[in-house]
């Protein structure tokens, strides 16, 4: 079988994980990297040895050898390189947010539909943990019987200094808000995939903790601490914590919040859904076991086990029971299900974040940041 030739944009934090996953897929072959800071892509084209490696996007599109594109440039960048890459006709795995407005988002689905050769897959990566997939598939056996009321979060601590920077603050960078789009992107993706409710109803407040930050003068990496030097004090416009309530179409309810300012907290990213026979809970940190709520029953605590997985999860899962799996397993699992699809001849269900659902996430953002404004429910 001929294998799918790749090549990635973006050699910063996610970028790397990128490289790792297509690594660990056996259907695709990565042939080679770009990134405009040159250096940076030469060192990781050495420690991950890939064969060729360009400056610039418009090389790496040249390259009639590849048939895939990932693009993991900050997100004001995402419209103008996603929609290159589609007119190339190479099929697009973006990162999220799949744009900084619903404006651009529309442009691009009205693209890709003018392009029906090309297949894009947008980067929710929690979607594809095992567990995740086990609640998506019990919730559609009936299982937990009407979904009633979702609530959760996203906590992180990296940016609980003000010597902590990152381009996610900056308006013109990262779009008109910073942890909505960043981390609550991925916690409103992964509970309308896994309910099939959608979000149509928001009250939102947004707060920027800590107004003025110490910009470095030289770039710092995502998530590294902070480090001595030159630096500008900056006004921050963004926000790094956010509450966010709303309502979905089939009647569910519920409340989440997003922080970047949470001490202790990674990647503490959880839910617990709430439904008329049951409810399920899981939280990101311990991405292995779901929690299963009861009353006038015993209470449980279910370990992955590919054994007695459901068949919609037992494809994103290879570790017997006992050997965590994790984030890079998620992760991996995510942009397999996107080969596979192309492997497969693009037929059967997308399970991965297709353009028309990102735009939805970028819509509702939107609406989350209108009605902090405006201190108004915001129906979409
Ligand atoms: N799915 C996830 O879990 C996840 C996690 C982290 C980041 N992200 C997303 O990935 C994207 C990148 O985030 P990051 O933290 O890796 O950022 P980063 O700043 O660490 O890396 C971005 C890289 O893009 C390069 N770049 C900038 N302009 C370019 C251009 N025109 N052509 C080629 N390369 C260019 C930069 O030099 C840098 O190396 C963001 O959209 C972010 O939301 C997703």
């Amino acid at each position: 079988m001929k294998k799918i030739n790749v090549g990635v944009i973006g050699m910063g934090y996610i970028g790397e994980s990128h490289i790792e996953a297509l690594r660990r897929i056996g259907i695709c072959n990565l042939v080679a990297i770009a990134d405009t800071n040159y250096e940076l892509a030469l060192s990781k084209a050495e420690l991950y040895g890939i064969e060729k490696v360009y400056k610039t996007v418009d090389e790496i599109l040249n390259d009639d050898s590849i048939d895939v594109i990932h693009n993991c440039t900050p997100n004001f960048l995402h419209k103008e390189i996603n929609e290159k890459i589609i007119r190339s006709g190479k099929h697009l795995l973006s990162e999220k947010p799949l744009t900084t407005t619903y404006a651009e988002a529309q442009e691009l689905i009205k693209l890709k539909n003018e392009h029906p050769g090309v297949e894009a897959c947008v980067n929710f990566n929690y979607r594809m943990n095992p567990v995740v997939q086990e609640m998506r598939s019990r919730i559609k056996n009936g299982e937990l019987g009407d979904v009633r009321i979702i609530t959760g979060q996203y906590q992180q601590d990296w940016l609980m200094f003000d010597t902590d920077y990152s381009w996610r603050l900056e308006p013109e960078v990262a779009g008109n808000s910073c942890c909505v789009a960043d981390i609550g992107s991925h916690w409103m993706d992964i509970i309308q995939h896994i309910t099939g409710h959608k979000i149509t109803s928001v009250m939102g407040d947004l707060v920027t903790v800590i107004p003025v930050r110490k910009k470095p003068v030289n770039q710092n990496e995502t998530f590294r601490d902070s480090v001595e030097g030159d630096y500008i004090e900056t006004e921050v416009k963004n926000e790094e914590y956010a509450a966010v309530m709303f309502k979905t179409d089939k009647g569910a309810t519920g409340v989440f919040h997003v922080s970047e300012l949470a001490p202790g907290h990674g990647c503490y990213f959880g839910f617990e859904i709430n439904g008329s026979k049951e409810s399920y809970g899981w939280n990101q940190e311990q991405n292995d076991r779901m929690w299963v709520g009861r009353r006038g029953g015993d209470n449980s605590v279910i370990i992955r086990n590919p054994n007695t997985i459901s068949p919609e999860a037992k494809p994103y899962t290879n570790l017997a029971m006992g050997h965590p799996e994790g984030w890079n397993d998620a992760f991996k699992g995510n942009i397999y299900a996107f080969y596979k699809y192309i492997a497969d001849g693009c037929k059967g269900e997308r399970v991965f974040s297709t353009l028309e659902d990102a735009a939805y996430i970028v819509r509702l953002t939107e609406a989350i940041v209108e009605s902090s404004k405006t201190k108004q429910w915001v129906n979409i």
